[in-house]
This record gives structure tokens, C-alpha cells and sequence, in this order.
């Protein structure tokens, strides 16, 4: 896709609010992951689209039996298309620039609803992952997450080494709430913020979507939609410029590095 005139007034009129932040932070979804080949959830070849939404009871299901829960988990593949993809996926030109964001100091924190690892993978360092990451385990009752080399798997379900908590998937399941831990960080980066990038995201899965009205209800924060499709979130936001991030994001990186060496 080649960037107009249009979306490039836009790509400069982000690069301008994002000089003019104190605290910039960004939001991504399933979006920012299409360029690395992940599906997204909605839309034409979304993995609900496809296959239907699951139901609300998968956290239920956990809590009713978890030695159960983890016998099915362990002998079967869960969404086969995602894991897939998950496996080959590498970090695109979005996910680079939104690093690169980071290292020129204009992003303080990424939230990603994204379990995909992607953001870590192409160096973005303050990141919260409100919906968890699928290469690791968590402890339900401390939230301590793990590597599955330090989880024994002998005796199912497993048990968490520093409180004896149930183990989990750390992906969040439909119907479970997300960390308390995870949360909090999630409300104070979106509150005290003055810029958000709003990347990849349809907007409509929540508390996830309420975190760009926290950052204009607290402080006015602009809001910035980078997204081929209008989204929930469009409305609210200041500048939608239509594009893939992996188009505009490494954009908005050349321009910002054009006015840096410039003064
Ligand atoms: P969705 O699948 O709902 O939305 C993906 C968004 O990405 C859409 O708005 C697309 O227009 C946009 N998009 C597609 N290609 C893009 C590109 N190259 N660049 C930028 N945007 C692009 O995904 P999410 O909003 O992330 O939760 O969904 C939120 C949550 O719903 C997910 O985290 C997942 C799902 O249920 C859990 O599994 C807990």
C-alpha cells in the first residue's frame, strides 16, 4: 500500500502530537500481527468469523475440574490454524517501528491485547499483555508467571512452586477476568498517558476497549487510530489514518527521525 497525501498529513500530524506528549503509550490488537501472518479474531478471515466465538464458560470449565482441563489440553491441539501460525510468526515492520518508538523515547509502554510475544520479540521493553502470553504458564492465585520448563507436569493439574495457586495457561480464557495485577497496570498507564496509539484493534473486547476513554477522560490524551477498516474506537478518536501499521508506523518512525536530527 502506498501512502497518499491524505494519510501522510496524518502520519504528520501524529508525529507532531507525539513531540508534543510527555507520555505517549500504545494499544495494539490482532492487527498489528496480520503483516506477521497471525489471523485476526474478526472480521473477513477472522478466526471467530470462521469458526463461531467461543462461549463464556472456558474459565468455568477450568475451575470446575483443572486436572480434566489440563488431561484435554495436553493431548490435543487447541485452535490448530493459531498455534500454526504462532509458531513461524516473526515481528513485522510495525512491530519494529512501534520498538523503535519506544527506544527514541516517544512510546513509554505498549499494551497489547496480543498473546503472540511479537512486541517483546522486536524489542519493545515496557509491555503489558492484558490478555497474556500463550508461550507461558500463571499462577491463578499470585499471578507469577512461568516458563513451561519450570512447571513440572508429572502430577496434573500443576501447582505453583512459590504458593502452591493452581496453574494455568497464561492466555486469559473467555469468562476469566484478567489479573488484577495486569489490570492495574493497564488503568494507571491509560491514565496517566497524553497520547495513545490505537493499533489494530477492533475496540469491542473489554476492559481491553475502555482504556482510550480512561486516557481522554484522566487527561485529555490524543487518540490515534492507525487501521485499514473503521473500528468501535473510531469515533473517539482524534486521527484515524487508514493503513496497515506496517505501513504507517514505520512512517511516522522516518518522520520523527527526520525532525530529530533536524533540531
Ligand atoms: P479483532 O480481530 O477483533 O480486530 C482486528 C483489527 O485489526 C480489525 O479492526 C482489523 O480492521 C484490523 N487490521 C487488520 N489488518 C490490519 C493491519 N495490517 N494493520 C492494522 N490493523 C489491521 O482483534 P482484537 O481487537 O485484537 O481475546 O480482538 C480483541 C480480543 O478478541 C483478542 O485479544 C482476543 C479476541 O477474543 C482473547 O482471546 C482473550
Amino acid at each position: 500500500m502506498t501512502i497518499n497525501d491524505t494519510m501522510y498529513a496524518k502520519i504528520e500530524d501524529t508525529a507532531r502530537a507525539l513531540m508534543s506528549s510527555s507520555y505517549g503509550t500504545a494499544i495494539s490488537g490482532a492487527g498489528m500481527s496480520a503483516e506477521s501472518g497471525v489471523p485476526t479474531f474478526r472480521g473477513p478471515d477472522g478466526l471467530w468469523t470462521k469458526y463461531g466465538e467461543p462461549d463464556d464458560l472456558g474459565y468455568e470449565k477450568f475451575e470446575q475440574d483443572p486436572k480434566l482441563w489440563w488431561e484435554t489440553r495436553l493431548s490435543s491441539t487447541y485452535m490448530p490454524e493459531m498455534k500454526k501460525a504462532l509458531d513461524g510468526a516473526k515481528p513485522n515492520d510495525g512491530h519494529l517501528a512501534l520498538a523503535k518508538l519506544e527506544e527514541m523515547g516517544h512510546i513509554n509502554c505498549v499494551i497489547t491485547q496480543n498473546v503472540d510475544g511479537l512486541h517483546s520479540e522486536a524489542g519493545t521493553e515496557n509491555i503489558v499483555e492484558i490478555h497474556g502470553n500463550n508461550r507461558l504458564l500463571r499462577c491463578i492465585q499470585c499471578e507469577n508467571r512461568y516458563t513451561p520448563e519450570n512447571i513440572p507436569m508429572e502430577v496434573l493439574p500443576p501447582i505453583c512452586p512459590d504458593c502452591n495457586g493452581l496453574i494455568k495457561i497464561d492466555t486469559v480464557m473467555f469468562g476469566e477476568p484478567i489479573p488484577r495485577s495486569v489490570l492495574l497496570k493497564c488503568q494507571n498507564e491509560s491514565s496517566q498517558t497524553d497520547c495513545m496509539l490505537i493499533l489494530g484493534t477492533s475496540g469491542v473486547v473489554y476492559p481491553a476497549a475502555a482504556l482510550p476513554s480512561i486516557a481522554k477522560s484522566s487527561n485529555g490524551a490524543t487518540l490515534i487510530e492507525i487501521n485499514p477498516e473503521p473500528s468501535a474506537l473510531s469515533p473517539i478518536c482524534d486521527i484515524v489514518i487508514q493503513a496497515p501499521t506496517g505501513v504507517a508506523l514505520p512512517a511516522l518512525v522516518e518522520l520523527l527521525e527526520m525532525e530529530d536530527s533536524s533540531s
